[in-house]
């Protein structure tokens, strides 16, 4: 256990979401001085909590089960492809590497893949996520010897009231994350200030595509998803397990065809993705695809935008200098660059 005393600078990152004011360590919190404004910000396993994990209790667990998927050195294929730090890559305006030496804010950081890779390549990360995913990031950045390091900062927190200083980052990164949350367009505007001038807001997000729509033109997916959301939460992650315990042979079995992958992704709600990755085994693929559909099936947000949609967002920021919305990734890849003063 290491002394609260000792990461000391690090929550010196924080302040008052509410109207910036610094927030002061007081033994196993962090709290404002002001006594008509009074906030208590308790400190759980090393973590400052602003939130309890709200509609993204689903995310928290799964990350909690799940802990080091998608690590590039945690699978073989991962590692071979560099998938994660591939993904993280796409929508930069630049190469990773000059990330070196910036301080990055990272909203939605799961379990902490990115992270990671920010860290190592010499970035100073603060890192946060609404759900207890947060656990499980400590437990990976524990595990790599990062976790006492002054360059990461992680907390329990909501785009939408965020603990960081304004016009601060030199880089904003929410990957994953913004179709999950209840308004993206409000979430844009929330990050967008914490960008400081000559910074850069990076982000992705889902695109309308014929695939989102119902059977028999979309995938059995998005149907699935409703009826799993009106089961009460007990049951949405055992239902789904065993919705791909049932489909998964049958996908495993026809894994060479993408004519036959396409006609089941319309009667199955697993997600398999046997022509796109190169994991190692046949368990590996059924674990990603019970991470993956319980994933796809279980959020509360699911939002899909089209490129005009997403420029229009944008050109609703203050002080935009330039942007770049295009096709890729999961959807959407989107960097925009604040002016400098
Ligand atoms: C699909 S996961 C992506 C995690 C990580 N960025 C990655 O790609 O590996 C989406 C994450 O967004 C988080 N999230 C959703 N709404 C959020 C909000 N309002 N504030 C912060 N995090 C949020 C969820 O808890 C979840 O961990």
């Amino acid at each position: 256990m290491v002394s609260l005393e000792i990461l000391l600078p690090i929550f010196d990152v924080y302040v008052d979401p509410r109207n910036q004011n610094t927030l002061i360590l007081n033994n196993v919190s962090l709290e404002t001085n002001e006594s008509e404004l009074s906030l208590q910000v308790p400190i759980v396993d090393e973590i400052p909590r602003f939130c309890e994990s709200g509609y993204a209790e689903n995310f928290g667990d799964q990350w909690n089960d799940f802990t080091e998927d998608q690590f590039d050195d945690s699978n073989n294929a991962y590692k071979e492809l560099r998938l994660a730090e591939q993904t993280l890559q796409e929508p930069f305006p630049f190469n990773l590497e000059k990330i070196n030496g910036k301080t990055i804010l990272e909203a939605g950081s799961g379990n902490g893949r990115f992270t990671y890779i920010m860290l190592q390549k010499g970035a100073t990360v603060h890192s946060f996520d609404l759900s207890h995913s947060v656990n499980a990031l400590k437990k990976n950045m524990k595990k790599r010897g990062l976790w006492e390091s002054v360059k990461l900062a992680l907390a329990q927190a909501d785009i939408r009231h965020m603990p960081y200083k304004d016009a601060h980052y030199d880089f904003v990164v929410c990957m994953h994350v913004l179709q999950h949350t209840p308004s993206p367009e409000v979430s844009v505007h929330h990050l967008w200030t914490k960008v400081k001038p000559g910074g850069f807001l990076v982000f992705d997000h889902y695109r309308l595509k014929l695939k989102s729509l119902y059977p028999p033109i979309g995938g059995f997916g998005n149907l699935f998803r409703h009826l799993i959301l009106l089961l009460p939460y007990r049951f949405q992650r055992p239902v789904c397990d065993q919705f791909v315990k049932f489909w998964f042979p049958v996908h495993w079995f026809f894994k060479d065809s993408e004519l036959m992958q396409q006609v089941l992704m319309r009667l199955s709600p697993v997600r398999f993705y046997y022509p796109w990755l190169n994991l190692p085994t046949r368990q590996a693929y059924f674990e990603k695809a019970l991470l993956d559909t319980h994933d796809g099936s279980t959020d509360k947000y699911h939002h899909v935008r089209t490129v005009r949609q997403m420029c229009s967002l944008i050109e609703k920021l203050d002080n935009v200098e330039n942007f770049q919305v295009s096709k890729g990734g999961n959807g959407l890849l989107v960097w925009v660059q604040k002016t400098k003063r």
